[in-house]
């Protein structure tokens, strides 16, 4: 199925689906854009040469109706707003759009297939197709079928992700916020509470990170660096030596609102953090790092 898909839709041109664009016709493939802002097309030509200037915008075409925009493609990926009645109608629009073998795909970093498929005729062939930003770059996509998705569909989402060089994993089940969200937002809630009860600076926190484990966490996830750490035992020696202590941290971790008062605190003391820094450059140089970065991983063959 996969090299059968040449010609794909990106349904919704804002921050994702222009990252989206950028990626596909990188990849070689024919891609037409749909997105009813009357200023879309353009901010669309903009935004792709501004994330890849080198790229070619020859097999780039756009359509403000999304029916037409899928007339004849095999693959279509949705980056519609972040709305519910938004997704059912335009599923349900797609769906009656498309053949029932055109296999549709959302970007929802937060609603479910289950919640929007069942407005379709044909719900077998929609699932969630979660992209981490930007797309063109990050190369983990979330896949995850919902109540009526086919497994087929699944597996050849995946095996389309993976034959344009995307990272897909698979959800075995719906879960709000999916798998990758879900850890940041564990992360976050800690240090947003170190942050208020004062442990550590802001600054000193992002190093902890940064300069810490996540260097190691960009080559191997926390399963496999738990094994590491545990030498020849492995991580069952790691878990049976350092786990009571590990979960008596865990059961110390801080719980957190972000409210006015947490949202103040952070943002004045990163402003402070950021006096006197160009963040433009921040942004070029963490980009530039990010791609040596994944071209070198890509000729380590060892790490996934
Ligand atoms: N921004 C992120 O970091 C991120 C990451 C992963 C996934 N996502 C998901 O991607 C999707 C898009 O998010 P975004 O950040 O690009 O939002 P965005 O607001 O930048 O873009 C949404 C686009 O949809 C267009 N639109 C409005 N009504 C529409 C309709 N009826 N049909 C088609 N398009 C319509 C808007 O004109 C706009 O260009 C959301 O579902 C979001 O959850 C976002």
């Amino acid at each position: 199925m996969s090299n059968k898909i040449k010609h794909v839709a990106v349904i919704g041109t804002g921050v994702i689906g222009i990252s989206w664009v950028t990626y596909f016709l990188s990849k070689g493939l024919e891609v037409t854009a749909s997105d009813p802002a009357p200023d879309a097309e353009e901010r669309l030509r903009k935004g792709i040469t501004l994330n890849n200037p080198d790229i070619s915008l020859e097999l780039l075409h756009f359509e403000v109706d999304p029916v037409k925009a899928v007339k004849g493609v095999q693959f279509v990926q949705e980056n519609g707003p972040e709305r519910l009645e938004i997704k059912q109608e335009l599923f349900a629009k797609l769906d009656a759009a498309t053949d029932p073998s055109v296999l549709i795909v959302s970007s929802s970093s937060g609603i479910q297939a289950s919640e929007f498929q069942m407005s379709a005729k044909h719900p077998e062939r929609i699932l969630l197709g979660h992209p981490f930003n930007p797309p063109h770059l990050i190369p983990l996509v979330e896949v995850c079928g919902g109540k009526a998705t086919s497994e087929e569909a699944v597996l050849q989402t995946i095996e389309f992700y993976k034959s344009i060089g995307k990272k897909p994993i698979r959800l075995l089940k719906e879960k709000k916020g999916h798998v990758a969200n879900r850890l940041q937002a564990a992360l976050w809630q800690e240090a947003f509470y170190l942050v208020k009860e004062g442990v550590a600076s802001i600054e000193d926190i992002d190093l902890a990170i940064s300069q810490g484990p996540g260097l190691r966490w960009a080559l191997l996830g926390p399963f496999l660096n738990l094994h590491l750490s545990g030498g020849n035992g492995g991580i069952k020696h790691v878990l049976e030596h350092l786990g009571p202590p590990m979960e008596s941290w865990m059961k110390d971790l801080g719980t957190i609102e972000i409210d006015q008062n947490l949202i103040e605190l952070i943002s004045t003391e990163l402003s402070n953090v950021l006096k006197g820094k160009d963040l433009q450059k921040i942004i070029d140089d963490r980009n530039k790092v990010l791609l040596d970065l994944m071209d070198m991983k890509s000729k380590a063959v060892e790490l996934p």
